[in-house]
């Protein structure tokens, strides 16, 4: 019998928006698979639960706090992460919110603002902090987490979409110019995945029916199910892999 070792073994990984939800899930597979796993979120003692829920073994789980909305607080997580590991190996853009679901014509210039400091100039901000050390060292992967909302509209969901849009743009245009430096960059496009974040479409009996009615595989679509793609990605599994977005939906794009 071949026993193999863990694909992430002496990996550094910094995954936002990891104190539940696919995030979450993300840091559980990066750990299973060896990596040293920051995990952020903007509540400490939240994290500090969370790292002590999945364990250590074979790789571990360090909690900072982080709002990715705040340039100075993201300044803090990437020098604390060098300093105490020495480089950053894989970034994953996943921290995310949703605070403007309604009438384009509603939409407010302050809610545009903050929907694109945390889903977009988020992202932004620590590719652009973290990608140089990737780069002399010839070696990283950037998993930005989209939507298919990012590739069809959303129905009252405009400032959600674009940023998603933006941000599988992004993914290319990084991809295209750090490939030759060893640092790949993709995205994954999540259909309805059962989190908080998708609560209001899955907890009613009937708009959880028409979810399932309206996508081939006849499940609500699990946090693992998007980790298990993350981890493809950011290991050298996926080495001749980038600046895609794959489309993890059960489906639901296809008609
Ligand atoms: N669920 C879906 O159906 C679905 C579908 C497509 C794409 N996605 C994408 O998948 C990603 C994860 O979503 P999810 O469904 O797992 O959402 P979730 O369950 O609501 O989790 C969101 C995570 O992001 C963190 N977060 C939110 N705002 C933050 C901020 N300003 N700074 C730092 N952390 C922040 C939250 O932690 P704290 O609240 O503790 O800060 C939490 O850990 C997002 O990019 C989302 O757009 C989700």
């Amino acid at each position: 019998m071949t026993i193999s070792s863990p694909i992430l073994k002496d990996k550094v990984a910094v995954v936002t928006g990891a104190s539940r939800g696919i995030g979450r899930a993300i840091a559980e597979a990066f750990a299973r698979e060896g990596a040293a796993v920051v995990i952020c979120g903007r509540r400490q003692e939240t994290l500090d639960q969370v790292a002590a829920e999945i364990g250590a073994g074979p790789g571990t789980v360090h909690p900072v706090a982080c709002h990715v909305g705040r340039a100075d607080q993201i300044q803090h997580l990437v020098e604390s992460t060098n300093r105490q590991f020495g480089k950053i190996d894989i970034l994953v853009n996943n921290a995310a919110t949703n605070i403007a679901q309604e009438p384009v014509l509603q939409i407010d210039e302050g809610k545009f603002d903050k929907m694109v400091e945390v889903n977009l100039k988020s992202a932004f901000r620590l590719i652009q902090a973290i990608a140089p050390g990737m780069c002399e060292r010839g070696w990283g992967s950037i998993v930005n987490i989209a939507s298919i909302s990012g590739v069809r509209p959303q129905y009252h969901g405009m400032l959600y979409s674009m940023t998603k849009a933006a941000l599988i743009m992004m993914t290319q245009s990084y991809a295209l110019e750090l490939g030759p430096r060893g640092v790949r960059v993709n995205a994954i496009a999540p259909g309805m995945i059962q989190t908080v974040l998708s609560e209001y479409y899955w907890k009613d009996d009937a708009k959880r029916a028409k979810v399932l009615e309206d996508q081939p595989i006849k499940h609500l679509g699990q946090p693992d199910e998007i980790a298990e793609m993350a981890l493809l990605l950011a290991s050298e599994r996926g080495s001749y892999i980038t600046g895609q977005t794959m489309i993890v939906d059960g489906g639901r794009l296809l008609p």
